[in-house]
């Protein structure tokens, strides 16, 4: 009899600590890989890198109006993700990692991802030094092997989100080089390469995977001052719209080959695309120009101390050169949340997570 109150009492107790333990919530621990898409300050520590954004006016709208090496006037959409999963904003970059923060009850992951980075480990040579995704997949394992070190091997990966958002570094760098290979054969084997990375985290663990797609990259500032009636580059656009259909039936390929593998793939391209044609309802009311830079659109340099900069960032979409505003940011993480399947499929982050 003393026995069974004693098997009730203790099952209560663990149920009351797996509410109010951090460490025990049920909160997914959130690993962030990818390009500037999702550098949250990576490259502030590699300072031969021509990919930084670690001075103003990067920040002016974060708190503080602290250059953070966000490519954005605030924060970016690994930080709006990571806050829709109960984080205070993106876990922090790899290299700023210590004991301290990785035995604490508020860890809560950690973000790889590196600006000017692609699939191909080529890809950012020109920004001299970079993190490739294979690096970023290697300092994955190593964290993977501190945290086993420290909590035991199955939670490390079990309960994990693993977010990616990649590929439009190798497509500029494809598109730009007037490259004599193939369009289909170019993309061939840029899949192939995400396929072996993807293999490298399942091999490590993971199993749920939020991917985000390439945007319509020819439509950045950067890109429309080389088309002389200031439109889209399309053959840029067909790159991105190709990728994503051979993405997504590279993910449910491998879906079916690893039974517990689960994803959500969003359809950057789609998400961006409308609010380009359609602005207004979104409240954005400058669509093709930089908020921040110089010359034509504001497209011909990176946003500088010296740059122009626009007063109302809250309606451009973009923020730069290449990268959204922290308002375009903050609509693309909310859509990938809880979007529908015209923009993320087959469920979306928040099934993820669930799943
Ligand atoms: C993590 O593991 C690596 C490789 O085993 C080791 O060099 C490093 O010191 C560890 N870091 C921490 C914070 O424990
Ligand atoms: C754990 O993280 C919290 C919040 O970031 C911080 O205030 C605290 O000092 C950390 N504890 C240790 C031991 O580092
Ligand atoms: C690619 O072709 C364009 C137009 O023909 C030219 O302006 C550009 O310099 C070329 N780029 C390279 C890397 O050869
Ligand atoms: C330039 O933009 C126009 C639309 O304004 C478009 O019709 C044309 O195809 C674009 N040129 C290139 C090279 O993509
Ligand atoms: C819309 O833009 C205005 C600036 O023109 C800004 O004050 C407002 O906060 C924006 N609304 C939303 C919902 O972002
Ligand atoms: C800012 O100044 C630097 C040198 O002082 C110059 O190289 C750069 O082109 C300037 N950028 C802009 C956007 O004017």
């Amino acid at each position: 009899m003393e026995n069974i109150s004693w098997a009730v009492v203790s099952l209560v107790l663990c149920v009351a600590i797996g509410f109010v333990s951090p460490a025990d919530s049920g909160a997914p621990l959130i690993f962030i890989f990818g390009d500037s898409t999702a550098d949250v300050g990576t490259n502030n520590f590699l300072p031969t890198s021509m990919a930084r954004a670690d001075f103003p006016h990067n920040g002016i709208d974060f708190p503080s109006s602290e250059p953070t090496g966000r490519f954005s006037n605030g924060l970016n959409s690994a930080d709006f993700l990571s806050m829709t999963f109960g984080l205070k904003r993106s876990p922090p970059p790899f290299f700023s990692l210590n004991a301290a923060y990785l035995s604490n009850k508020t860890f809560g992951g950690v973000n790889f991802a590196s600006g000017g980075s692609g699939l191909f480990d080529i890809t950012g040579k020109k920004s001299k030094n970079v993190v490739p995704l294979a690096e970023q997949i290697q300092q994955f394992s190593t964290v993977k092997s501190n945290l086993t070190a420290i909590k035991g091997g199955r939670r490390v990966t079990e309960r994990s989100l693993f977010f990616i958002s990649v590929g439009s570094n190798d497509l500029f760098g494809y598109y730009h080089s007037n490259s004599s290979i193939p369009k289909e054969e170019f993309l061939s084997s840029l899949l192939l390469a995400y396929e072996n990375h993807l293999k490298g985290l399942i091999d490590l663990g993971a199993r749920k995977f939020g991917i985000i797609s390439i945007a319509p990259i020819g439509c950045c500032p950067s890109q429309r001052v080389h088309n002389a009636s200031g439109g889209c580059l399309e053959d840029l656009n067909d790159l991105a719209v190709t990728f994503h259909s051979r993405l997504d039936a590279l993910m449910s390929k491998l879906s079916s080959e690893y039974k517990d593998v689960k994803y959500a793939l969003g359809n950057a391209f789609e998400m961006t695309i409308n609010v380009i044609r359609n602005p207004l309802p979104f409240n954005f009311t400058q669509v093709e120009a930089a908020c921040c830079g110089a010359g034509k659109l504001n497209g011909e340099s990176f946003c500088s101390p010296n740059a122009t900069l626009c007063l109302n960032r809250d309606n451009y979409l973009f923020w730069d050169l290449f990268h959204p505003t922290q308002a375009a940011s903050k609509l693309a993480a909310v859509t990938l949340f809880n979007g529908g399947p015209q923009f993320v499929t087959p469920i979306n982050f928040a099934q993820l997570a669930m799943a």
